[in-house]
């Protein structure tokens, strides 16, 4: 049988790390939850474009929809806060799976993964469009994957910007070349042109290489009753995980924020760095082979909740995810260098 979240209102305690003590994830309480139903295709996408290539117009449109989020109270869903709880709560224990109240639900390390986060981020993208009027309003994406997008995207490094954040890495602010196998150690690090070359091979290796069927990619089975953290696919391990902890401040306790699920999604980062993740999913579809959604029904029919633009609580399905076109974006198409950098 399929995982499935509970309501809202189930959520508990999270197990966050004993050094940041008296966090509460959960989100606020739900009157009712309502199915998401799949609107019919619609005729215009949303088009999420590279963070890096993004002109000054959207930037004054995203700043300002970010402001107005961070500008909601606490105790509403769509608020900035609660946005990033929502990380913590899926992720450190916050819910049991419906059924098995001793079973934590975990969204990483399984089938979950790349679903989840769709969702996470199509719900995310909707109410920042809402707050700020625009249905056209689409994430931009943080183009690691290719030279030109391998460091801290401009937009979310201005002290000044509420894309901003303080708890990150003081050592890889821009120009600091993004190193996609990082360790946690600089000292080690290469000649720029070599990480670049690097990065590709990690790229190539991962989405090629140890990426040929959907239990690869995906991630293992993960279904009702089973503990947690059954295993990651390729990505979600490096460069998913490498990227955190790079992006994250060493100096934490916690390799916050980034570089730790409970606090991971307070950096607005988190949600480009998510956004390529996400179209790393509809490109590996596109690399042939067996590179093929599984047709598991109990993979299709696992089920989360979020909260909608209205601040009502949708459960969904990972069957409705599959295509994002049908979600109503898409991304923009761009080079994919690492396609022939077989080491
Ligand atoms: Cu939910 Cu990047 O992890």
């Amino acid at each position: 049988a399929p995982v499935q979240t509970p309501s809202p209102n189930a959520c508990g305690p999270a197990d966050v790390p004993s050094n940041a003590p008296g966090l509460n994830c959960c989100p606020p309480r739900a009157t009712s939850i309502v199915d998401f139903v799949l609107p019919p295709a619609p005729t215009t996408l949303r088009v999420r474009q590279p963070a890096h290539l993004v002109d000054a117009q959207f930037r004054e449109k995203f700043n300002r929809a970010i402001t107005l989020m961070k500008a909601l109270p606490a105790s509403d869903p769509r608020s900035f806060t609660q946005q990033a709880n929502v990380h913590c709560a899926y992720c450190n224990g916050g819910y049991a799976q419906v059924g098995f109240p001793n079973m934590d639900l975990q969204v990483h390390n399984s089938w979950l993964f790349y679903p989840f986060h769709r969702w996470y981020l199509y719900f995310f993208e909707r109410i920042l469009g809402s707050l700020i009027n625009d249905p056209t309003f689409a994430l931009p994406f943080w183009n690691w994957d290719t030279q030109a997008g391998m460091r801290m995207p401009a937009i979310y490094t201005d002290p000044n910007s509420p894309l901003f954040d303080r708890i990150r890495d003081r050592g890889h602010q821009p120009p600091k070349l993004l190193d996609l196998n990082y360790d946690g150690d600089d000292t080690n690090d290469l000649p720029e042109q070599s990480t670049i070359a690097a990065n590709l091979s990690v790229m190539y290796r991962q989405m090629v290489t140890n990426s040929r069927t959907a239990r690869l990619f995906l991630g293992a089975p993960y279904r009702a009753g089973n503990f947690p953290n059954p295993g990651g696919g390729s990505v979600e391990n490096i460069p998913h995980g490498t990227v955190h902890v790079w992006t994250g401040d060493r100096t934490q306790p916690n390799f916050e924020n980034m570089g730790n699920f409970y606090s991971a999604a307070r950096d607005p980062l988190f949600y480009a760095h998510h956004a390529n993740i996400d179209r790393m999913w509809s490109v590996w579809k596109t690399l042939g082979g067996n590179r093929q959604d599984f047709t598991d029904p109990d993979w299709l029919n696992a089920s989360f909740i979020f909260y909608d633009e209205n601040a009502q609580a949708v459960r969904v399905r990972i069957r409705d995810s599959l295509d994002t076109a049908r979600l109503g974006y898409n991304y923009q198409t761009v080079d994919l260098p690492w396609v022939n950098a077989r080491p």
